[in-house]
């Protein structure tokens, strides 16, 4: 801990040098490189994903699975375009020139979860993905005076239930706040702004409150220790939560970028759609009263009371692992709250060009400022719910081609989309010019980062 090293800087810098050197090159190299030219190229390219991999800091055996397959043509297709290779992979000065110092905690807070596999791909998996990106990305400083910002790398959703396979978050309190007494009596930096510059991710149903439910998660609230500093998560309403009542930057939920190459490519966005309302998931026919409280406020039994059946409608209330080929078959997906107001189909729609039709009422949305909601999506309040086959019809009629024009557009899928290495506008680039911007703002205001901002936009 503590070490003091330079990072090593943008990884494309080898692969780009070798190519401008080929192009100019001394005369009696030119040859050669000319002749050998895709030779080069191919071997450059096998270096750089080589590379890349083992500098990544995970712990899955090599593999050539599909990812790395389609990455790997993809940054072959690229790289016949020279302008790509001599374009920086993200241009510092967008992030404000920002510093990112990332806690070197022992494995048993992060990286011994990921024993268990599922713990850096199911949806709350943003704590792992933005961990990995930041580690090999160009704002890390290893050098925590400059830094602007620090990442305390915790993974708290990875306890996955012997029962019904979710996570366990009961620990995830005990676990934080371990790591923060650890980090807050190694280093001085906790301490010197009462973790106001420090940043943590609380990716499951109701952010920092680390409860599914929302009675229990009001109750027990955000941990007075998290209080001040800033939290990266999927919870967000426009009105006044406890469980928002700290800086935060909403994030979109997470999904593994293989499995969503695999649908796209089987199903071109812009391909044939022959599903026009599509919704898989719970669909309680007499949901329980939890204290007081019904699943979905009862949203989704009223869409399969009035839906089931209709022809128009594609509802399933049982679990298919080929789900995503739904979505992108689809023209319309709901996207109704369960228990949260988030769920992990916002961004399966988006990233599979199906027009997202939202019931949530007071949602707020992750990266607002990157992503348009209201061009490429649909709202629809919660008792509304039955009229939903007439609203849908109508906008059949009128502007489904621009909205699904607007959905199309690659910024957005990439927008919602955590790399294990981060990509100019992806959401992990997103999460950093959110940081990036309340620099800015602390500045301009000729103060420390404060906790006054609870918003992302
Ligand atoms: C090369 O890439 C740049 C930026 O990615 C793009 O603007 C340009 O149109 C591309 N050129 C060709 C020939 O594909
Ligand atoms: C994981 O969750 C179980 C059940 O909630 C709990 O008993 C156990 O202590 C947790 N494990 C850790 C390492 O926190
Ligand atoms: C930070 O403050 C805590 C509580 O006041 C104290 O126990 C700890 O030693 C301090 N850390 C450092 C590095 O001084
Ligand atoms: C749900 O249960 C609570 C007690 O937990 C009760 O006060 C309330 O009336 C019930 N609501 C309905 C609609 O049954
Ligand atoms: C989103 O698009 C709408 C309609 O085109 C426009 O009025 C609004 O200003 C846009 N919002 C942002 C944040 O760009
Ligand atoms: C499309 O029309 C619906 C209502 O018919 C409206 O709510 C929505 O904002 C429109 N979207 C766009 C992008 O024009």
């Amino acid at each position: 801990m503590g070490e003091v090293r330079r990072p090593t800087k943008n990884r494309g810098f080898y692969v780009r040098m070798r190519f401008l050197h080929s192009k100019n090159g001394r005369p009696q190299e030119k040859n050669f490189f000319y002749r050998y030219y895709k030779w080069v190229l191919w071997l450059s390219l096998s270096l750089y994903l080589f590379s890349s991999y083992f500098i990544t800091k995970d712990n899955k055996p090599p593999s050539l699975d599909k990812t790395r397959v389609s990455s790997a043509s993809r940054a072959l297709y690229e790289s016949t375009n020279a302008s790509f290779l001599q374009q920086p992979i993200s241009n510092p000065a967008l992030l404000n020139n920002l510093k990112i110092f990332v806690y070197d905690l022992p494995p048993n807070y992060n990286t011994d979860w990921l024993s268990n596999e599922r713990c850096s791909s199911h949806l709350f998996a943003a704590e792992v993905g933005i961990h990995r990106a930041l580690l090999n990305s160009d704002v890390r400083t290893f050098d925590p005076y400059e830094a602007d910002f620090f990442y305390v790398p915790v993974y708290v959703s990875c306890n996955f239930s012997t029962v019904n396979g979710f996570p366990a978050i009961g620990h995830a309190r005990s676990l934080i706040s371990s790591a923060v007494r650890l980090i807050s009596s190694e280093y001085p930096f906790w301490n010197r702004t009462r973790g106001s510059d420090h940043v943590f991710v609380a990716s499951h149903d109701y952010g920092a409150c680390f409860h599914a439910m929302e009675d229990m998660a009001i109750a027990d609230g955000i941990p007075v220790y998290l209080k001040k500093s800033i939290i990266l998560q999927t919870f967000g309403v426009k009105y006044k939560h406890p469980c928002q009542d700290a800086e935060n930057v909403l994030i979109p939920p997470y999904i593994p970028p293989d499995s969503v190459q695999t649908a796209l490519e089987n199903y071109p966005v812009n391909g044939r759609r022959d599903i026009f309302v599509f919704f898989r998931g719970k669909m309680e026919v007499h949901p329980k009263n939890v204290s007081g409280r019904f699943y979905s406020k009862r949203v989704r039994t009223e869409i399969w009371r009035k839906y089931n059946g209709d022809r128009r409608f594609y509802l399933r209330r049982h679990r298919f692992a080929g789900y995503q080929s739904e979505i992108a078959r689809s023209v319309f997906c709901l996207c109704p709250l369960g228990w949260a107001p988030w769920s992990p189909r916002l961004v399966e729609s988006v990233v599979l060009g199906c027009v997202p039709v939202i019931i949530a009422n007071g949602i707020r949305l992750p990266f607002s400022s990157a992503v348009n909601w209201t061009e490429i999506s649909l709202t629809v309040a919660e008792e509304d719910v039955e009229k939903l086959g007439p609203i849908l019809e109508h906008v059949a009629a009128t502007n489904l081609s621009t909205i699904q024009k607007n959905l199309w557009d690659p910024r957005n899928r990439r927008a919602l989309m955590f790399n294990n290495q981060v990509q100019e506008g992806d959401a992990t680039w997103q999460v950093l010019h959110a940081l990036a911007q309340k620099l800015e703002r602390s500045y301009s205001r000729g103060s420390g980062v404060s906790s006054q901002w609870a918003s992302d936009t």
